[in-house]
């Protein structure tokens, strides 16, 4: 028997990657965080001085990068040409920057066979804006997971505020919507439900409720059948 993926997509903030890796964890399949690779390449471009506009800076930058996927621990660890960049790609700035390259249609064509080929070597839970639409358009299983830019924007503020980050709620919304935005307006591969996904809508439950969500959705499709 193949191995299965798990397709998750939607919106930055709706709590994707944290519902992702937790429901990945209690089944034991690889957590695949596609979104640290565009973050990887927008680290890059920004070392470069490059700027998020300059589609052929960017595009001259990636016969350099060279990406490296380790776990350790379970925990997904990205390496830029040898370098541990986990923590580095994990700023506002990047952000910014990865939403940018991630419209380039090259950038996009770059990833996609190494994405691909990860769902080929074992059960995979792939989170990211285009995984059900056209990296793994065949997955058994895929979840739209969303909640209102109010919603995120909330969760957003709180964790920034707990981290001591002043900045208000509208500032946080603001962001969000924009980044919302450009993810669903880019010409390539723009972030959107495929019509054989689920919707899950975290607005109102928790994020253990979430998770366990995400394991009846993926237990109703595949770990229930013969
Ligand atoms: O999920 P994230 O915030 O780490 O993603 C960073 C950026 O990369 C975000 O702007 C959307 C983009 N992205 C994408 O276009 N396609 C993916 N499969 C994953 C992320």
């Amino acid at each position: 028997m193949g191995y299965i993926s798990v397709a998750i997509d939607g919106p930055s903030g709706a709590g994707k990657s944290t519902v992702a890796r937790a429901a990945a964890a209690r089944l034991g399949y690889v957590y695949v965080d596609t979104g640290a690779m565009y973050r990887a390449i927008g680290l890059a471009v920004c070392r470069k001085g490059i700027s998020g506009d300059d589609t052929a800076g960017i595009v001259a930058v990636l016969p350099e990068v060279q990406l490296d996927i380790r776990y350790e621990d379970g925990a997904q660890h990205i390496l830029l040409c040898g370098e541990d960049v986990s923590d580095a790609i994990r700023t506002p700035e990047i952000a910014k920057y990865a939403s940018k390259v991630s419209a380039v249609p090259e950038v996009r064509q770059f990833l996609l066979e190494t994405q691909r080929d990860m769902a080929k070597n074992s059960n995979i839970l792939m989170d990211g804006r285009d995984i059900g639409t056209v990296i793994l358009p065949d997955a058994p299983v895929k979840i739209f997971l969303t909640a209102s830019a109010e919603a995120r924007a909330q969760r957003r503020y709180l964790e920034l505020h707990e981290k001591g980050q002043s900045i208000t709620f509208d500032e946080v919304l603001h962001d969000i919507q924009q980044r919302d935005e450009q993810d669903m307006t880019r010409a390539v591969a723009p972030l959107k439900q495929a019509a054989d996904a689920v919707l899950l809508d975290t607005s109102d439950i928790s994020l253990e409720q979430s998770i366990e969500a995400v394991l009846r959705i993926i237990r109703e499709r595949v770990e229930d059948k013969p």
